[in-house]
């Protein structure tokens, strides 16, 4: 059985709910992030589908890229922010 997590209750779990309209969790963005290098909300939202209703968890979708990407280039780079930063997105 799945628990979902409120950003409100919880702001450091990665079962967090980040989009609530399709009821995607944090660890399923992040996953989808590191073994797929999407790099845009698009390819978050064809993807995992989070984003796809209401669109007011965009902004927290692209905190996650930003902290959860990898360059593009594949050289290397680490994710610029620790995931714990997700909290100043809200
Ligand atoms: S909360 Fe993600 S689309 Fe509405």
């Amino acid at each position: 059985m799945a628990t979902f997590c409120s950003h409100t209750e919880c702001d450091t779990c990665p079962a967090q709910v980040i989009c609530y309209c399709m009821h995607v969790t944090e660890d399923k963005i992040v996953d989808a992030l590191q073994t797929l290098g999407l790099r845009t909300v698009r390819e978050v939202r064809h993807q995992t589908r989070a984003g796809d209703g209401c669109t007011a968890c965009h902004r927290r979708i692209q905190g996650l890229i930003d902290e959860n990407s990898y360059d593009a280039m594949g050289c290397g780079t680490e994710p610029q922010g620790a995931r714990r930063t997700l909290a100043a997105v809200h």
